[in-house]
Formats: structure tokens, sequence, C-alpha cells
């Protein structure tokens, strides 16, 4: 389904079905209001009313913000993409809920229907975008059909993840995730370079060798860039790839087994991320680190007491083969500090099932040293439509992490504050000049429900590109000279 841009009249525009959002005091001056009263339309929030006849969707909304649209547009775009109307039309709410409101309609739409045998396509293809307000008031179109195109590009980039994570681990390996990586970077102009297990034995990532040890399909380290001319700002990206995670000798139980596919949204974040860096053109050197292995068991598997020594020389102790993910970003997170001096370093990973004990299912953890940067993706959360909340670092919760025969465990020794001690796990790998530039974000929560939620279906969601962008096209707008600012 295509989202189409027409600076007309919304009644000039020719189309099945027009959808209408109403909240309750809208329905009370709705010209239908008679007819929806009397088919049990209130106007509550994602309530749908079609009159067939009159070619009318009626959507209700709480309020006429950018979550109320986006959720109702949701709700009007699966009950459109189940029917068999070709094409709708629908007037802007605002030009400040235009990104929402493109949100729900390209996001909700989408379903992953790759492994279903019969897999019919909607018939419903169009959604013309009129440049009219819905209370008549002008609109500059030009501003519109900016944001519009802008908005469908994030949109492409989150449903690029939403794919690549929702293949299963039989399609997505190690080094099918680098052929990914190359066919993007070729259909990009990006380059790309990946690091084969002879590479990583010569780089010395013997933390990450040993997480991939057992499996047939060896670990991968993919470096994706976008390199434009004469760049404001230099971004390293850094991603969890787990391909597969078994939990290796400390195997998971089954119930928590299944869906762990999903261990590659980090890496696959960062490589959406790039993708929409790369298609909005924007002037930032976008530096993607992505470590792909799979967790696994056999004779040769890493084991809870084995000592590893991460590629910046710190000894770990592994004391659970579970925390595999933070051993393959001390590596990689070594790796992009060493290959590229960033103004930022931002890692992307599905790293604790305790961030969500912390902060539910639908929120993102970010943790880090800057209370500038913490700040400033705090204030982009909301606009881009993403939930994140800060968990803070403290210095009781390191002493966790402390090992009596290696630099550091693998995990802390007391049960609580899992996804804290995580990302001070992490901290350890990071160069003392990079500590007020590198952000931790854990997204185990809100990269993949079996549940739908908000514009999300059932499966992976494509959690952290749109904040990503949305912070960067923040950090474009405070340094229009190209000066970079204080953090
Ligand atoms: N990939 C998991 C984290 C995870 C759990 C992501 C649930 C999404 C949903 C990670 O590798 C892991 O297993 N972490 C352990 C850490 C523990 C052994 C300290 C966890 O969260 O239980
Ligand atoms: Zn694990
Ligand atoms: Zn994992």
């Amino acid at each position: 389904m295509n989202i189409e841009f027409l600076d007309q009249p919304l009644a000039s525009i020719d189309a099945d079905i027009t959808i209408v959002f109403l909240t309750e005091t809208l329905l009370e001056t709705s010209p239908h209001q008679a007819l929806l009263v009397q088919s049990g339309f209130k106007a509550k929030q994602d309530q749908l009313s079609l009159l067939h006849e009159t070619g009318l969707l009626y959507c209700g909304i709480e309020k006429l913000d950018r979550d109320s649209i986006r959720s109702a547009a949701v709700k009007a775009v699966r009950c459109l993409r189940d029917s068999n109307y070709t094409s709708a039309k629908v007037a802007h709410y605002f030009a400040k809920n235009t990104s929402a409101l493109v949100d729900g309609l390209l996001l909700g739409f989408y379903r992953f229907d790759t492994y279903k045998s019969e897999n019919e396509p909607s018939a419903f293809q169009r959604c013309y975008l009129s440049s009219d307000n819905f209370d008549g008031t002008m609109l500059d179109a030009a501003t519109l059909k900016k944001s519009i195109a802008q908005r469908t590009t994030v949109c492409h980039a989150v449903n690029f993840v939403r794919d690549l994570v929702n293949t299963i681990p039989n399609d997505i390996t190690p080094p099918a995730l680098a052929a990914v990586a190359e066919e993007l970077a070729r259909n990009n102009a990006l380059t790309c370079r990946v690091l084969d297990e002879a590479a990583l034995e010569t780089e010395g990532m013997q933390a990450m060798l040993a997480v991939g040890r057992a499996s047939v399909h060896k670990p991968r380290l993919i470096h994706v860039s976008y390199v434009p001319d004469n760049p404001q700002h230099v971004i390293s990206l850094v991603g969890k790839g787990l391909t597969y995670d078994s939990g290796g000798l400390s195997l998971k139980p089954s119930a928590s087994m299944v869906s762990m596919k999903m261990d590659k949204a980090g890496a696959c974040a960062v490589l959406g991320i790039l993708k929409a860096v790369s298609e909005l053109q924007l002037p930032i050197e976008v530096h993607g680190f992505i470590g792909a292995a799979e967790n696994m068991l056999g004779g040769n598997a890493y084991k809870p007491d084995d000592v590893l020594k991460s590629k910046n020389g710190t000894t770990i102790e592994v004391r659970n083969t579970d925390a595999e993910g933070r051993l393959v970003l001390a590596d990689t997170l070594t790796y992009a500090q060493q290959e590229v001096t960033a103004d930022y370093l931002f890692d992307y990973a599905t790293l604790t099932g305790a961030c969500m004990v912390a902060l539910g299912p639908y929120t993102a953890g970010m943790m880090g040293h800057s209370h500038a940067l913490k700040h400033q993706f705090s204030k982009v959360a909301a606009p881009s439509g993403e939930l994140l909340a800060s968990l803070p670092f403290n210095a009781h919760l390191k002493k966790l992490l402390k090992s009596d025969i290696a630099d550091i465990s693998n995990v802390g020794s007391k049960p609580y504050g899992g996804a804290i001690t995580a990302g001070m796990f992490l901290d350890t790998f990071i160069d003392e000049q990079m500590k007020q530039k590198w952000m931790h974000f854990d997204i185990a929560g809100p990269a993949y429900s079996e549940t739908p939620w908000d514009c999300h279906p059932y499966g992976a969601t494509g959690a952290g590109v749109r904040f990503t962008i949305e912070w960067m096209h923040s950090l474009l707008e405070k340094t229009p000279n190209g000066k970079q600012q204080d953090i």
C-alpha cells in the first residue's frame, strides 16, 4: 500500500473511501451524526463505523493528538486492508500530527506473511493525503509534502527491520545477515566490510568468537558506512546481532526460547537506521557495526567457568552463557571505537529480560553517562512514536560485576537491577573520551511482541529506528551551521 500526497482539496480527490476522524465533540456537528449514533458509534477511541453508501469510514479519537490519530489510523487501515476497496483519502488533522498519521497507515498496514502458503495481496493499494486540514484551515502544501515523504521513508525502514527480525533463524544466520547488509549497501550506495571468523581471530575478538563457537553458522562482524559529502557529525551505531539465542549451555527453558530469533533486533535496527539516513540524505556520517553470532550448544561450546580475553584485553569470567549479548557487544564496541573517531556512539540490543521487568514490555531502556543526551532522547521519544525511559547507573550495582578470578564477571552476583548491571558491563568497554558520547539502548521489551500493540502487529516492531531518526533531525536543527553542540 502506498501513500500519495495530492495538493488538492479532499472533495476533489477520487477514492473509494474517505477516512474521517471524529472526537465526541466533532461528532455532535457531523452531518452524519444521526446515522452514526443509530449505528452505535460514539466516537470512542479506535471505534470504527463504515457507512458503505456514503463511502465514509468514521474513526473515533479521544483527542486531536498524535497518539490518538496514529492509533485510529491503524484501525482504519486494517479495516480497509481486509476489504475489497482499493483506495482511500484523508485530510490532515493539523500538520503536527502528520507523521503520526503516516505511521498509523504505513506501520498499521504491515503484516508478515513470508511463510504463509496462501498470502493473497490486499486489494487496498493507495491512500491519498489531501492538502486540506480537517477544519478547512489552510496548511502549507510544500511542508506537508516534505514531511510525508520523509516519514514514508522512515516507515519503510521500520518495515524493512520488521521483515528482517521476523525472518526465521534458519534463513538469517550470521553470514546471511552479512549478505543482507551487503545488499543494502549495494542498493543505497553504502560501503560494507565483513570480517569472517579468521579476521575476528586476527582482531583478537575472543569474547565474540566464544559465543558463536558451537554454531555451524560462524560469527561475522559487519561494518556498514554512509559517508556523505561534508558531514556535520559522525555517529557510530553498534547492534547486537544474535541470529538465535538458545542460551547456550545455560540453556533457556523451552518457553523462553520461542521468539529468540528476535535477538538480532538491535543489529537490524542499525541497518534500518542506515537505510533511512541514506535515503533521507542526512548530512551525517553514520557507521553501523554489527556483531553477528548464533548462541548454540555443542561439544565445543563456551562454558560457565571459562575466562575470555576480550579485544581490549579485559578478561571476562563467564558465569552464564545466556548473558552472551554483552560479550558480543564488548568486542564490537571496542572494534567500533578503534575504527572510527565518532561524535556519538549508540548501541542497540535486546539485552535483558530485566529491562522488561523494570519498564514493562513497551518501553526501551536508555543508559549512559550524559544527562544531556538522555534529556535529548527523552524529548524526541514522544514525537517519534516510541517509548523511552532512563535507567540510572550506580556504583553499588557496579560492584555486583566483580569477579574473583578475572577482571569482570559477565553477570551480576545478585538478581536485581539486571538491565543496569548489563549496561554497566558494557560501560567497561567504553573508552574514557567516549563516555559522555555513548548511549546504550536496551530494546528487549519493545522490539518484539506476540500480542499486537500500538501500530505493531504480531512479531517484530522495528524498535529504535524512529527515535534515532527523530534525534538526528533534532541534532541537525540545533546545528544548522554545522557546528557541533556541547553534550
Ligand atoms: N536475549 C536475551 C534477553 C532477552 C530476554 C531479550 C527476553 C528479549 C526477551 C539475553 O541474551 C539474555 O538471555 N539475558 C539474560 C541475562 C541473564 C542470564 C543475566 C536474561 O535476561 O535472563
Ligand atoms: Zn541470552
Ligand atoms: Zn541474547
